[in-house]
């Protein structure tokens, strides 16, 4: 297979058709017509796939799954997405690979560029994967690191997009802990023009960095980013209302102290009355029913959190097109 080439690490001059970049670390590093892409190829795999019709884009294709942290969707929707895109995935646990025990990410990016078409890697400290990605000579796709959660924002685009039609102006808040998915949420929003609210404690709150790096495209596009620490301000009058747990995986020994700093963050039947009456509630999944979420609202008729997991199936194989197909 010659896959020995390196990436190009020249700015690409790219077709409407094409993305800027060779591989998915973060949703800050997208264009923002790369943005639109995936969700458009997206929209488009997912209506023929209604219709039972199944782009072959990747036949006889291997994408390489490294998971160092549990994972339900991403894990079955990552492979699934690659067999109906005619190719198939290889499953390895991190623990079972020479990685685990000390072979450099370098060597591991290197070798597995002899074998397979791309990697999708979900670790903890998001360095890995940027060394990954930069020794790899194929795609490397961010499945979740302690940094970001790329793959879900973008399925959540298309999500908010079905349900409203639009992303420009709409207004999302984020309720809890400033960690990955929140960050990805900055960075979508900023690409896309969505009016974001985040509420989080003190000790809980998101970076300065991720700010300052979004500000840019939050102007381009006329997003806005309001912080708080009032879960209420954050909520008022929002279209959506999004939260996630508030112990990360990796997190667990910090158990006790966040739940204790993030339970006036719980979003229940009390905080949905701030939003929008026709306001929809947003979970990237696994939720901790009675800690960041109640069962009425998980199970409410404003929650919307299973067309968020479905929809990781139609991002991710417009993802794996657009990097892996070319
Ligand atoms: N939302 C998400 O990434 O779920 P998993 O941890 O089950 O993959
Ligand atoms: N913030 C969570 C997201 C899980 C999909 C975590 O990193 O564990």
């Amino acid at each position: 297979m010659p896959v020995t080439k390196k990436k190009k690490t020249t700015v690409k001059k790219v077709s409407n058709k094409e993305m800027s970049v060779d591989s998915l670390l973060t949703i800050a590093q997208l264009s923002a017509s790369d943005v639109e892409l995936i969700l458009k190829t997206a929209a488009e795999l997912k209506n023929s796939a209604k219709k039972n019709k199944h782009d072959q884009m990747l036949k006889g294709k291997v994408l390489a799954a490294i998971f160092e942290k549990s994972s339900t969707r991403t894990r079955v929707s990552f492979e699934i997405a690659m067999h109906q895109l005619g190719g198939t995935m290889l499953y390895l646990a991190g623990r079972d690979l020479q990685l685990g025990r000390g072979e450099t990410i370098a060597d591991t990016a290197r070798v597995l560029s002899r074998y397979v078409n791309g990697i999708i890697i979900r670790t903890d400290a998001h360095k890995k994967i940027v060394e990954l990605a930069r020794d790899a000579s194929i795609p490397v796709i961010n499945a979740l690191t302690d940094y970001a959660h790329p793959c879900q924002v973008l399925s959540d685009l298309l999500t908010l997009k079905e349900r409203f039609g639009k992303l420009k102006r709409l207004r999302v808040a984020y309720v809890g802990d400033g960690n990955n998915v929140a960050r990805s949420l900055i960075f979508g929003a900023a690409k896309t023009g969505i009016e974001l609210a985040i509420a989080s404690p003190l000790g809980y709150e998101i970076d300065k960095h991720t700010i300052e790096l979004s500000e840019n495209d939050r102007r381009k596009s006329g997003g806005a980013l309001y912080m708080t620490m009032d879960p209420n301000r954050a909520v008022s009058h929002a279209d959506v209302v999004y939260t996630d747990v508030w112990v990360s995986m990796g997190q667990e020994k910090e158990q006790s102290q966040r739940v204790r700093a993030l339970k006036k963050y719980q979003v229940n039947e009390k905080l949905m009355s701030h939003a929008a009456p026709d306001a929809v509630f947003m979970h990237c999944l696994p939720a901790h029913r009675g800690q960041e979420v109640t069962d009425e609202v998980m199970d409410g008729e404003q929650s919307i959190v299973f067309d968020q997991a479905e929809n990781r199936l139609h991002a991710q194989k417009a993802i794996l097109k657009l990097l892996l197909g070319r």
